[in-house]
């Protein structure tokens, strides 16, 4: 005789920290020009608030690929201002040498991320200056007028890595750059993996 198992209910998804999260870059991009990135330190708290609780991210959003890395859209704001975006990275996979053109935060909510960072030298090629490895809760923070060339990947060689950036624009339709080492640029707007969002403003299982 078998025995029919009821399907396990789905775990209920808590988007609560993400959503606070939307919402107090809501109230901070009121308070800056846009681009600027005096705003920088006032983020860096909110997402250190979100990356201190995992359980928050839908597995879909979370999914490793087998080739190369995944950038998921988490949320994009109605007037691009900002994008939070989840990256995740399989063992051994990172991406080219690149910028931003606008600015960015990165924390780790699983595993391990490598940053090697780079300059120009005055020839106009590219020197490494040092690497981060950023261990889950760290953040770093991307300033194109800092400096914000660098090259990331899985610090991890048999587990995949999460993180969390946020960026001071709709970052996958941004127009940016890719490098070589001598510092010949390629343009490249990089999309995002998803078709879907999550939906935070499901409040009604909360209720
Ligand atoms: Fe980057």
């Amino acid at each position: 005789m078998s025995t029919v198992l009821a399907p396990a209910p789905r775990a209920q998804e808590d988007f609560a920290p993400l959503r606070d999260l939307v919402t107090g870059l809501g109230v901070l991009v009121e308070q800056f020009e846009a681009g600027d990135e005096a705003i920088l330190p006032a983020v860096r708290p909110l997402l250190a608030r979100l990356i201190a609780r995992d359980g928050w991210l839908p597995a879909e959003f979370a999914r490793p690929h087998p080739d190369h890395y995944q950038q998921y859209l988490l949320h994009c704001d109605s007037a691009e201002r900002f994008s939070i975006v989840s990256f995740v990275w399989g063992p051994g996979q990172g991406t080219p040498i690149h910028d931003h053109r606008v600015w960015g935060l990165v924390g780790v909510l699983r595993g391990q991320e490598r940053s090697e960072h780079f300059a120009r030298r005055p020839d106009g090629s590219l020197h490494a200056t040092g690497t981060s490895l950023l261990e889950r809760g760290d953040i770093e923070l991307l300033s194109p007028t800092q400096g914000d060339i660098h090259r990331v990947s899985n610090g991890l060689a048999d587990a995949p890595s999460i993180s969390i950036h946020i960026y001071g624009g709709n970052i996958g339709a941004v127009a940016r750059a890719t490098y070589d080492l001598a510092g010949r640029e390629k343009r490249f707007i990089s999309g995002y993996a998803n078709a879907r969002l999550p939906n935070l403003w499901k409040r009604s299982e909360s209720l």
